[in-house]
């Protein structure tokens, strides 16, 4: 019998399974002897894809070729060691690995009877993070996300919940006052967007200043507290961050936890980055007050390099999840009940998911606190290398963070500050293909060129180059 179109023949299968791992192989040995960026032609893009109009069926090696050619040409390439961009790794080679395995057993992380092990490694995992953020594992609970876009979404709800019981059954309409929670002015945008899909409104959303180091500031969010309660608001959730993502800033936690049990408020840090300053003995210090955290975001895609996405949101509150997620239902699996365990589709918002936490157990399991110590420390001395050669070549850092990111604008310009000549300069090295950088505007208002080093791989020369494709841009914008 010939085997059925969804599944090749074991010939066809053993070469392709060779070609695509030649292919994965060549892209991580060969990556940084090409350009960070494409160029950006969605005409020509479409016209690719035109000949792909499904009426016959297309060879398995011509197809593989297809999509391997098209990522290499249409890509920004964020696992470049020259993408000095938004958080975005190369991929560990374990977790390169664990995603593939993911993909070929199709582990189903709805109910605990389907994925027994995969499920256990996640909460494994989800309690040994906890645990490097200070919380007591006996105690910890969490899930895994899409991403802290996720994590954060899942933390606003399990703060409604805890706070306003009554949200869970009747909503948002049941509640007497709008609930209120704060931000800071330099904190991600998917805490707006997570308000904005609760149904809270982005208006709930109130944006503390920070200080001149960016961070929030808890003495204007303690009388913006008074001041919303006078107001008849219900304050609800203070949603710090440790490591800002246009600078790096690392909020007041300790003092920030303060207010929020002062106020009753549930308090969650989004350390969707910074938070693997946890893994480094030396760093670790900077994120002291984290452990009084209700409620943490940390991204297992970004500063720990797996494969996207890998969001993480951990708390010390072991019944809040199953509160807010639970649902009664009759058909799925039951088992999960008998042994005390957990079933994710009762504990997070996807139902039917993957099996995200593989990535992270294989490249840990490999690497080790240590290793990944390691990996950081070197990303950290790059950070600071990079400062270093920006301020030799003109450059003015603005931002102070020990982390690996630099906001700078340009000395030697007379418009060096501006927003558009700013922007002109990200563009021309984005464009020169040697390197990606951007813009953003620090506090909401100061436009800044943004570099930032979230890649194991980036050396010495690589930060000589972005230097060199800057000092270009600078002499091209004359
Ligand atoms: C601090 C912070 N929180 C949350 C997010 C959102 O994470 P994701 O893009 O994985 O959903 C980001 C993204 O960069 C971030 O920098």
């Amino acid at each position: 019998m010939d085997a059925p179109p969804l599944m090749l023949d074991a010939k066809t299968r053993a070469q392709l399974w060779h070609q695509l791992i030649d292919a994965i192989e060549a892209y991580a040995t060969k990556l940084e002897t090409g350009r960070v960026t494409p160029a950006l032609d969605p005409v020509k893009l479409r016209a690719a894809l035109s000949r792909f109009d499904f009426s016959a069926p297309v060879d398995a090696f011509e197809a593989l070729d297809f999509l391997v050619e098209g990522l290499w040409k249409y890509q920004t390439h964020t696992p470049h060691p020259r993408y000095y961009g938004l958080f975005n790794p190369a991929p560990t080679t374990m977790g390169i690995a664990g995603d593939a395995l993911v993909a070929a057993f199709n582990p189903q992380l709805a109910a605990w009877s389907h994925s027994p092990l995969a499920i256990e490694i996640e909460q494994h995992l989800v309690r040994a993070f906890g645990a490097r953020f200070g919380y007591d594992p006996a105690q910890t609970d969490g899930t895994f996300a899409s991403g802290g876009m996720e994590a954060n979404h899942t933390a606003v709800l399990t703060a409604l919940v805890r706070h306003f019981p009554e949200f869970s059954r009747r909503g948002l309409r049941a509640l007497a006052a709008q609930p209120i929670l704060y931000v800071s002015a330099e904190a991600h945008h998917s805490l707006l967007k997570a308000a904005r899909i609760c149904g809270l409104g982005t208006d709930a959303v109130h944006e503390i200043p920070v200080d001149s180091d960016l961070r929030m500031n808890p003495e204007i969010l303690a009388s913006r507290i008074a001041q919303d309660r006078g107001q008849g608001f219900a304050p609800f959730l203070v949603a710090a961050t440790a490591g800002t993502t246009s600078a790096g800033a690392i909020d007041p936690l300790p003092a920030l936890a303060e207010v929020a049990a002062r106020e009753k408020l549930w308090l969650h840090v989004d350390a969707a980055w910074g938070g693997a300053a946890a893994l480094v003995p030396e760093l670790s210090p900077l994120l002291d007050g984290i452990e009084h955290a209700d409620s943490i975001t940390f991204d297992a895609h970004k500063w720990l390099s797996v494969p996207m996405g890998a969001g993480i949101y951990i708390t010390r509150h072991t019944d809040v999840l199953n509160s807010t997620f639970s649902i009664a239902q009759t058909y799925m699996p039951r088992e999960a009940a008998a042994f005390e365990v957990v079933d994710p589709f009762l504990h997070s918002i996807q139902w039917s998911r993957r099996a995200i936490g593989l990535k992270v157990f294989l490249s840990l399991a490999v690497a080790g606190w240590e290793g990944y110590a390691v990996a950081i420390r070197h990303m950290v001395a790059m950070g600071a290398l990079l400062r270093a050669q920006l301020e030799a070549s003109g450059w003015q850092v603005v931002n102070k963070t020990p982390l690996p990111l630099c906001c700078f604008i340009d000395q030697r310009h007379a418009q060096g500050g501006s927003a558009d000549y700013l922007h002109a300069v990200a563009m021309n090295v984005v464009g020169s293909g040697k390197a990606w950088i951007s813009t953003t505007r620090l506090a909401g208002s100061t436009p800044v060129l943004r570099a930032c080093i979230t890649n194991y791989r980036t050396t010495a020369d690589d930060i000589e180059a972005l230097i060199a494709a800057l000092e270009e841009a600078r002499r091209q914008l004359g």
